[in-house]
């Protein structure tokens, strides 16, 4: 029997709900409304804001239904409420909004029977469900990232990733020449990631994994930190003002480094993807490394284009959809995989890694591609464009594979790094490579 579209859309929703309950109601009432850092919502802002652009977009606009609460829109409303001022909001206490996002729930599975999913661009193979599973899903890797700023006893849990199938190690040359960047097709793309368009690239080499911690640890011990050569003007004037020295959560252990990931203290793996670093870390790595970060449109030519076909692929392994085979996402394992655990998910070019694991920072600012258009609000994306935001490119560990794709694009300030972000490197080749590639 084959699945229809509400059935999948319907399976979509239920699958993100059972994640959105499960990390809020892994904390007690007071965790749930208190702020973990001042960064983040409290985690019941999360969990109500959810519900309230689950009404907004389908209840009110794709079902034409009356309003549930709108006395609540704006307390909800990310742009009027920074995150630090979210904690003193009359928010709906944890009752409250668990009933709040049931009663919002029903309504949107009734009204999923009867609309149409043709005939409107907002609804065209369910694309307004799809853009709200997506957001409940990134919520949810929000609440994650809550979930490891949180002081106290571990309460989240998950089978360790696979171990290293295959070695993985140096780079891999992308051929020059055009590829098709971004998507017009994909139909629960968002519209950063539209239209699909021609980029011309010069040859180039990438690395053929994320970084490592122990590759990190390197440049720590050489005294990156300390180096201003290595950083960017800006870089180096916020690793002088925020004291960094190692990894967000990295704490000295003996001659190395432990770490602390959801409450749990244990020795950084060297072999594991660096993570919770910032763009500007990430940055001045590479340059201690002879390296440079890859653009963004490098990042996504090395995950997506096919060489044997010249076409641009949904994924790094083809166009199916991702398997646990493929990559580590959707919190089923509470850590980046080991380098090298994931070869069937490994790009045609054999770049490795590009999709799960962490969130890659590309040296790309957030901007919209050529032919962009805002869709369904200015504030989903282009109010974000510009020089304040950079790119963050595959998705990681804690990133759902229905918020995931090879033309997905993620931003934030490069001083960010409560996100599961790290990085891999690239280079730009020298004449004598490009002569020999021919
Ligand atoms: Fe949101």
């Amino acid at each position: 029997m084959t699945t229809t579209l509400r059935e999948r859309i319907a399976d979509e929703l239920l699958r993100a709900r059972s994640r959105t309950t499960a990390l809020a109601e892994a904390v007690d009432e007071a965790d749930l409304v208190k702020q973990h850092s001042p960064i983040m919502s409290p985690l019941v802002w999360d969990f109500a804001h959810v519900g309230n652009q689950e009404e907004l977009w389908l209840v009110r606009d794709v079902g034409g239904r009356e309003p549930v609460r709108r006395d609540i829109d704006e307390l909800y409303d990310a742009f009027q409420n920074p995150r630090h001022e979210r904690p003193q909001l009359p928010l709906l206490n944890p009752t409250e909004a668990r009933g709040y996002l049931r009663t919002v729930r029903e309504k949107v599975l009734d009204l999923l029977e009867r609309v149409p999913l043709a005939g409107r661009r907002l609804v065209d193979e369910g694309f307004a469900f799809g853009m709200i599973v997506q957001h409940e899903q990134q919520h949810d890797e929000t609440m994650l990232a809550t979930h490891q700023l949180r002081v106290g006893e571990p309460v989240l849990t998950a089978p360790p990733p696979p171990p290293a199938a295959v070695e993985v190690a140096g780079e891999v040359v992308v051929p020059g020449g055009r590829f098709t960047m971004g998507t017009s097709t994909e139909p629960w793309a968002l519209d950063n990631e539209r239209p699909a368009h021609q980029v011309e690239l010069a040859p180039f080499a990438i690395d053929a994994a994320p970084v490592s911690n122990g590759q990190y640890a390197q440049f720590i011990a050489d005294g990156g930190y300390d180096d201003p050569r290595w950083w960017s003007e800006s870089g180096w004037a916020h690793r002088q003002r925020a004291g960094l020295v190692a990894p967000m959560h990295w704490v000295p252990d003996g001659d190395g480094w432990a770490y602390t990931r959801f409450g749990v203290t244990s020795p950084v793996a060297p072999d594991e993807p660096v993570v919770h670093v910032c763009f500007h870390e990430a940055q001045a790595y590479a340059r201690w490394a002879g390296r440079r970060l890859p653009t963004e449109a490098e990042w996504e030519k090395a995950a997506r284009f096919d060489p044997a076909t010249g076409r641009s692929r949904r994924y790094p392994w083809g166009d199916v959809d991702p398997t646990p085979a493929h990559a580590n996402l959707g919190q089923r394992h509470l850590r980046p995989a080991p380098v090298g655990a994931y070869p069937a998910g490994a790009s045609p070019l054999g770049v490795h890694q590009l999709i799960g694991d962490v969130w890659e920072w590309v040296d790309t600012d957030f901007t919209g591609y050529p032919g962009f258009s805002p869709f369904p609000y200015r504030e989903y994306s282009e109010v974000f464009f510009g020089s304040d935001y950079k790119v963050l490119r595959g998705g990681s560990f804690g990133t759902d594979p229905a918020a995931c794709r090879g033309t997905f694009r993620n931003w934030d300030y490069p001083i960010r790094r409560q996100v599961f972000s790290g990085f891999r490197c690239a280079r730009t080749l020298d004449p004598a490579e490009r002569a020999a590639l021919g």
